[in-house]
């Protein structure tokens, strides 16, 4: 059978007191939704159709690069109507997986094994036993331990309210019976709304199997109502992308103090101090070593590089044994060749500076062009804006620029010259010539301190 999934995502989430719709708040860096989406494009399915409701705008722009079909459902009259908006668009000779966008956590291989269990003739559920079912609502079994109903909490007895395996709302069944029991509901219960758990008895009574599994951890299936249920998720989240780096090799002083909001991509004997950021997609090659709070973002950093601590790199190609920071800012556009070495409180911004060139203090390098074994003295600037417009500084290979110097772009300084220290330079400078811009020193024999008055 082929495979659609429908996501319910239409709900307001108002205990999240936020502006943002629910489902695109991020775990991991990444909007609820997208994790479940993501996972259901894993599964294979011919067509994932989302229930968009609350923010359907937002919504919408926020996952428009997706392969989506979005369903709205203007009035949220329970998940049983959710899922109906979407039946339309669904074949009757397939089989519906239902998922929901608040729910991010679910693993492909807990899909997968639910998906297994559907047949024409069998209803598959995914549920759970917890200590505290409070809110859930529960699986009621026959004599025969065969599931016979779901009710919700709202409308359940003294006797149901103790049975601690719950619903998580996650079930696979054909459409054919979508079809033919989504019409049949009732919103005669306590909260008045279509129940798509209702179908839970009519697939009984219809004499289908109904076939419960499990997920491997609760945490699959917590569902995220306020920003405290969303924390637990992140906290989970990043123990997992933890123990995964350690598995695959990667030494972290401390897995609870590193942060994965995206994808980090690590080759073998890394080591990551504590309390560093990666975000979006980030590549770590062998040997590298990322000293304490670092914030790394979409970044390359090559073999053998070591980015000492409070670094922070976005945008930038890092090549092989470089050696960055303490306290390096790397923006955007920043391309360091191999071996070199970039110290504490420089900024470099579109910057490509080539093999063993040097900005070891307090510099700021923009829009430049560095060669090879350039060595940029202590607080060096690139002056490349006028106000208006970007200009660009050119260094040719083996410059020696000293220290406290200006280079007012567009400039360019040829092989191996030098400039001298404090100079502001605004012309280029030929190759091998000794360039000095500053003030003559004179000293005044007989000078006398003024005196106080
Ligand atoms: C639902 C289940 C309950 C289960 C629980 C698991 C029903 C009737 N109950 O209860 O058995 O234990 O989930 O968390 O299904 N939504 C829509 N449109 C609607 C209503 C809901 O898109 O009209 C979406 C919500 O955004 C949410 C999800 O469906 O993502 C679940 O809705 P919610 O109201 O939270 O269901 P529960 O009452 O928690
Ligand atoms: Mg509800």
């Amino acid at each position: 059978m082929k495979l659609h999934i429908v996501v319910l995502a239409a709900g307001k989430g108002s205990r999240m007191k936020s502006k943002r719709p629910k489902v695109l708040h991020e775990v991991g860096g990444k909007p609820m939704l997208k994790h479940v989406t993501d996972t259901g494009q894993q599964l294979g399915a011919e067509a994932i159709h989302v229930v968009i409701g609350h923010g359907a705008d937002q919504v919408r722009y926020a996952m428009a690069d997706e392969p989506l079909n979005f369903v709205e459902q203007t009035e949220q009259l329970g998940t049983g109507h959710a899922v109906d908006q979407a039946i339309p668009h669904i074949p009757d000779d397939s089989a519906v997986l239902v998922l929901y966008g608040d729910v991010p956590l679910i693993s492909e291989q807990t899909l997968r094994e639910l998906i297994e269990l559907q047949d024409d003739r069998t209803l598959s559920l995914l549920t759970a036993f917890m200590d505290d079912p409070t809110g859930y609502g529960r699986i009621v079994r026959d004599a025969a331990d065969e599931v016979a109903a779901i009710v919700e909490q709202k409308d359940a007895s003294e006797e149901q309210l103790r049975i601690n395996e719950v619903n998580t709302g996650i079930l696979a069944v054909s459409a054919a019976h979508l079809k033919e029991w989504l019409p049949k509901l009732s919103s005669d219960n306590a909260q008045g709304e279509y129940y798509l758990t209702d179908i839970i008895e009519m697939a009984v009574r219809s004499g289908l199997e109904v076939e419960a599994c499990q997920p491997e951890s609760l945490e699959e299936v917590q569902g995220v109502n306020n920003r405290l249920q969303l924390c637990e998720l992140e906290c989970f989240y990043q123990s997992v992308v933890a123990e995964r780096l350690m598995m695959s090799g990667v030494t972290l002083y401390d897995p609870n103090r590193i942060d994965v909001r995206g994808d980090l991509h690590t080759g073998s004997d890394i080591t990551i101090d504590v309390n560093c950021v990666f975000e979006g997609n980030v590549q770590l090659a062998d040997d590298v070593v990322i000293g304490p709070n670092c914030h790394i973002s979409n970044s390359v950093i090559g073999k053998g590089s070591v980015i000492k601590a409070n670094s922070v790199i976005e945008d930038t190609v890092i090549g092989q044994d470089a050696t960055i920071g303490p306290y390096a800012r790397l923006r955007p556009g920043t391309q360091l060749g191999d071996r070199t070495k970039v110290g504490n409180f420089v900024e470099t911004k579109k910057a490509i500076v080539a093999e063993g060139s040097k900005i070891n203090h307090l510099s700021y390098v923009g829009d430049a062009e560095l060669g090879e074994n350039v060595n940029v003295g202590a607080g060096t600037i690139t002056c490349n804006y006028d106000g208006v417009n970007k200009s660009k500084t050119e260094l040719g290979n083996g410059v020696f620029v000293g220290s406290n110097t200006s280079l007012v772009a567009p400039v360019k300084i040829g092989d191996e010259a030098t400039i001298g220290a404090g100079s502001v330079i605004t012309t280029d400078v030929d190759p091998k010539q000794l360039a000095v811009a500053r003030g003559k020193q004179r000293n005044l024999d007989g000078w006398k301190r003024p005196t106080k008055k």
